[in-house]
């Protein structure tokens, strides 16, 4: 049995898929009936909190693998590397982002405090190094529907932006065969280094109409995101992760989705392919 431990973009697609492939396969969620389509596909969906033990407990019984997914509060993601190790699980996929003691984002720090007592529990591991999501652009889709222009701090940076639906496939591929990848790291990106301005320019192509890029300050940013409804501290957390794409943090690319999967990653065009109506 896989647990995947929530049914997010990434952990609900990647159980769609492990179900698809005949994979016995459990969701741990907070609300099980918004996630009736996982049932319908197959999917064990058992009702729990990562902020309650005793649920996790619960929905490892059996498990051999677990996909390690969830907004990575240190405290709940180390629940489930110890219920892991009650339960003799064989393997973790945890699901990370470019996290580093020492960064001057709270979150990074978070996963780099996940990941240290992930291989201090000395079961057996792969990380996912996520650079930012395609998916992010979602939450400005009435924005862009509306004003036909978005704006962020990043500058003129760039990023490798990833579709979540190529990071659950590779969690998937992971955790239906983890021995083949067990104390791996891999890096996953898009195929390709995007500036915002980039991306306007890719989702005027596919809408048919001008979308404009606005360059803004992080103190902007920050009060642009408060005004649309994210609370102050994760705003402020949001725009400084954004602001350092201006320099160069989210410039890297990796071969590791075509590698693990055997077939590309999916770009940003088929992206806004698949989402045009959000922008619309
Ligand atoms: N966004 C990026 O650009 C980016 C880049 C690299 C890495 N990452 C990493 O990706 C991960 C997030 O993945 P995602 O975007 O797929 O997640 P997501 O879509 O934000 O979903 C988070 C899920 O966690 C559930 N949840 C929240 N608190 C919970 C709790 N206490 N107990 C049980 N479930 C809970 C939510 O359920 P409810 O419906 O109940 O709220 C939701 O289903 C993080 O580790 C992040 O650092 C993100």
């Amino acid at each position: 049995m896989i647990l995947v431990t929530t049914p997010g973009k990434v952990g609900a697609e990647a159980a769609r898929l492990l179900a698809g492939r005949g994979e016995a396969v459990r969701i741990l969620a907070r609300h099980p009936e918004k996630v009736m389509a996982l049932k319908q596909a197959g999917v064990d969906v058992v009702e729990g909190d990562l902020d309650i033990p005793a649920t996790i407990d619960a929905a490892m019984k059996g498990v051999t693998s677990v996909v390690l997914v969830s907004p990575a509060v240190p405290s709940h993601e180390l629940h489930v590397v110890g219920s892991a190790v009650r339960a003799g699980v064989d393997h973790v996929v945890k699901v990370t982002s470019k996290a580093s003691a020492d960064s001057p984002i709270a979150r990074q720090r978070g996963q780099a405090e996940i990941e240290a007592g992930l291989l201090a529990s000395g079961l057996n591991y792969t990380l996912l190094r996520n650079n930012f999501y395609m998916q992010n652009f979602l939450v400005l889709g009435p924005a862009i529907a509306r004003t036909s222009g978005f704006g962020s701090a990043a500058g003129a940076g760039k990023a490798g932006f990833i579709d979540t639906r190529d990071v659950a496939a590779v969690a998937a591929e992971v955790a239906g065969s983890p021995s083949a990848h067990s104390g791996r790291s891999y890096l996953l990106t898009g195929p390709e280094l995007l500036s915002y301005a980039d991306v306007a320019e890719v989702l005027s192509k596919v809408l048919g109409r001008q979308i404009a890029f606005s360059p803004r300050t992080r103190a902007e940013d920050t009060q642009a995101m408060v005004s649309a409804g994210v609370p102050e501290p994760i705003a402020a957390m949001n725009a400084h992760a954004v602001s350092l794409i201006a320099e160069g943090d989210a410039a890297w690319l990796s071969d590791d989705v075509p590698t693990v999967l055997g077939r590309p990653a999916r770009t940003f065009e088929q992206f806004a392919t698949d989402h045009a109506g959000v922008f619309s």
